[in-house]
């Protein structure tokens, strides 16, 4: 195995009431998982390492969601749909080029974590 190359959790059955709407965010994670395999993004000898996927109840957003969170560069997304989803693995997971537009927070790493 080459390794994870990113690491994505979805908030898809939000415990807030305002993370946004349980059908999209189910939704969003059949299609994130339909994704991954069509693509082989978790084969375990990609060599741009695996694509891992989780689905969460929560990512301490808690609005505008369903969320999708995405390390190692600790970007989420908000207002996803199965579209988005779409679009994000193949320009950011793939194409490693972030949508700023629909990016509703950054968290990176702390130095002592930061990977080189
Ligand atoms: S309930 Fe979705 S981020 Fe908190």
């Amino acid at each position: 195995m080459s390794g994870v190359q990113h690491h994505l959790l979805l908030c898809a059955t939000p415990t807030k009431a305002l993370c946004g709407d349980p059908a999209i965010g189910a939704a969003s994670w059949n299609r994130l998982k339909q994704l991954v395999r069509e693509l082989g993004l978790e084969e375990p000898d990609r060599p741009q390492g695996v694509v891992l996927r989780t689905k969460a109840d929560c990512l301490r957003v808690c609005t505008g969601g369903p969320v999708l969170l995405i390390w190692p560069e600790g970007i989420t997304y908000g207002g996803v749909t199965p579209e988005r989803i779409e679009r994000i693995v193949h320009q950011h997971v793939i194409g490693g080029a972030p949508i700023e537009d629909w990016i509703v927070r950054r968290t990176p790493f702390s130095r002592a974590l930061a990977p080189d």
